[in-house]
């Protein structure tokens, strides 16, 4: 049955009026799926991904639905871009009950960004990490932060220190270095948040391998199209499934007070023992904050501005 994501999460009844919610790539794939059901239930949305376009035809449709919606396109290689992202947002809104950090994908290429970062490692993690970052004391009390990591967390582990190198790249093993930082995090996020009493929640999940969403722009064009194809073999996670996987941690008074939690689809999981690592968290938090020459967020200094 065709249920949209909001069904699928349980959630269909949920009211969102008054609600802003900002989803990063939100033109395409299961990030689309999700902005759209937020705007169903009634929240405002911030979309965003580099395909202007696709924004303004997502933005047409949320305002169909009765969403106050506005499109920001930012590059997230680029680290100025990030920023205005976060100033639009904060300027546009009074404040955030929904920060969705979703844009991302596999990038075949070997890269140094213009920070000189690896750029799967900068676009999937560097990039969100300064946008919550930035719109911590944009965020509402009570808000949750949801990051869209992957199951490729699996059988790797990440040295921060070596992501300014692309010696012996691997777009695969790029991938999956970047979605374990998601997952850290997501937890780092979530450890430091509540020892500073915030209630502001931070989970990490794996919205499931969605053959029919943007995921596989990587792959020659035949074989692209051929994987959208699968999104309606019975069986095969839809986009629409993956929306509702982002929908329900967004969403769901079952995760209400939940954070530091990593979900595979709506079920709570144990991810790999490096995500799991409370050492490897702080290192790459501390190294983010040292790639992109800012001070530590939620460190020892600040600690009052940057949370409620
Ligand atoms: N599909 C899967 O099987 C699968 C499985 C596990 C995890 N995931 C994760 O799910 C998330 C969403 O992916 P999807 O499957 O929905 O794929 P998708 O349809 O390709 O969507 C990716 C979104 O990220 C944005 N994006 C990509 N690179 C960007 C950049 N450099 N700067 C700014 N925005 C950028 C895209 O925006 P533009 O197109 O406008 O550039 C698009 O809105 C990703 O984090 C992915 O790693 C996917």
């Amino acid at each position: 049955m065709d249920h949209p994501p909001e069904r699928r999460a349980g959630v269909a009844d949920a009211d969102l009026t008054g609600t802003t919610a900002l989803v990063t790539g939100s033109t395409s794939g299961i990030g689309r799926g999700a902005a759209l059901a937020l705007g169903r239930l009634g929240a405002d949305v911030v979309a965003h991904g580099r395909d202007a376009d696709a924004g303004a035809e997502l933005v047409d449709e949320l305002v169909d639905v009765g969403s106050d919606a506005r499109f920001v396109r930012a590059d997230f290689a680029d680290v100025d871009a990030v920023r205005d992202l976060a100033d639009e947002t904060r300027e546009t809104t009074a404040e955030l009950d929904l920060l969705v950090n979703n844009a991302g994908g596999f990038f075949r290429e070997a890269r140094l960004t213009d920070l000189g970062v690896e750029y799967t490692f900068h676009v999937n993690h560097l990039a969100p990490y300064l946008l919550t970052n930035e719109l911590l004391d944009h965020l509402a009390p009570g808000a949750r932060v949801v990051t869209t990591a992957s199951e490729a967390h699996r059988s790797v582990t990440l040295d921060p220190d070596a992501v300014t190198s692309i010696g012996g790249y691997s777009g695969w093993t790029a991938y999956q270095r970047s979605k374990l930082a998601n997952v850290q995090f997501a937890f780092e996020l979530a450890r430091r948040l509540n020892d500073r009493g915030s209630a502001v929640t931070s989970n990490a999940l794996h919205p499931g391998a969605i053959p029919g969403s943007g995921f596989t722009r990587f792959l020659p064009t035949p074989l692209s199209q051929g994987a959208k194809l699968l999104e309606a073999v019975p069986g095969v996670t839809s986009v629409k499934d993956g929306a509702a996987a982002l929908v329900f941690l967004a969403v769901s008074d079952r995760v209400d007070d939940v954070s530091g939690r990593y979900f595979s689809k709506q079920r709570q999981a144990e991810p790999s023992r490096a995500a799991r690592d409370h050492e490897a968290q702080r290192q790459l938090w501390e190294r983010s904050a040292g790639l992109l020459g800012i001070d530590e967020p939620l460190g020892q200094a600040g600690v009052a501005e940057g949370t409620r």
